[in-house]
């Protein structure tokens, strides 16, 4: 929250949180903005105690107008102290600070929610501020599809190699392979719609054909034709231990949900 809060205050018009949970314990956040950026002169200092910028263009919060300036110097300090690292890897174009807890140290909070049970509350998190805060646009997902959507959101540019890419993520605080980068230059990894703050959370609810709801946030899956040859042949071996045939194989996505439907049949010429 205080990092969406920086970045908003710079000015941002489009902050990106990249997330990733790795060996089951370690998460970083990765913040990225295209605001007014870090001053230079503060760039090594952000994370000490009591050093803010905040005199110079003061905020107050939307929510409550009352309230005095949150901060005071002293978020970047909080984190800092909580984290196992954390830094301020681009002053900017963009910014991107980079903070990686322990969560066996800070636990995350699990989402309790019948239709939408989460890990943690990250995503909600960024959701709610979304909802706060319209001036800017918001983005939450895994680093590559960030990745992904600072290309085509022309924040960084996809003129280098896969390698030159990989190391220009990186350097952003975006750990993908060099495999991940060759996807995201062929476009087979797609960017992400923001988070649309406009009342739901950004949540399109999907009904299932059952009557259950699912979350249809962002994740749709597009099976290409080498995977749905390779089902394909699955259940062409399964059918004929049945003594029965599979035609027409197909799938249909919908956010949060994927249906495969195969049509079964017993082979005529078995009754000829
Ligand atoms: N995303 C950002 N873009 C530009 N400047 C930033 C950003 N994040 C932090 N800063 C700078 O770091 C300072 C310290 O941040 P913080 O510890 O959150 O304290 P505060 O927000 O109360 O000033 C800010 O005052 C600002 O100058
Ligand atoms: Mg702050």
């Amino acid at each position: 929250m205080e990092l969406l809060r920086n970045a908003r205050d710079a000015g941002a018009r489009n902050i990106y949180v990249a997330s990733v949970l790795r060996r089951r314990r370690y998460r970083t956040l990765t913040v990225l903005d295209d605001g007014q950026g870090v001053d230079e002169r503060y760039a090594t200092l952000i994370f000490e105690p009591g050093v803010t910028t905040r005199h110079l263009n003061p905020t107050i919060e939307a929510v409550d107008p009352n309230s005095p300036p949150h901060g005071a110097g002293l978020s970047l300090y909080h984190i800092r102290n909580l984290a196992v690292r954390s830094s301020l890897l681009s002053a900017a174009s963009p910014t991107s600070i980079t903070v990686t807890f322990d969560t066996r140290v800070l636990p995350e909070r699990s989402l309790q929610s019948t239709t939408r049970p989460s890990r943690s509350n990250l995503r909600a998190t960024v959701e709610n501020f979304a909802r706060t805060s319209r001036t800017s646009a918001f983005y939450y997902a895994q680093p590559a599809k960030i990745l992904a959507s600072l290309i085509k959101n022309h924040i960084i540019h996809n003129d280098e190699s896969a390698v030159e890419l990989v190391e220009l993520a990186e350097a952003l605080g975006l750990r993908i392979s060099t495999r991940t980068a060759q996807k995201i230059k062929n476009g087979e990894i797609p960017a992400i719609e923001r988070i649309d703050g406009s009342g739901d959370g950004g949540r399109r609810r999907v009904m299932t054909e059952r009557g259950g709801e699912v979350d249809g946030s962002t994740a749709l899956l597009d099976l290409g034709d080498e995977q749905m040859s390779r089902i394909a042949v699955i259940l062409r071996e399964a059918a004929h231990a049945s003594y029965v045939e599979v035609h027409d194989l197909r799938q249909s996505s919908r956010p949060g949900e994927i249906t495969l439907t195969a049509r079964v049949r017993e082979p005529e010429d078995e009754y000829e």
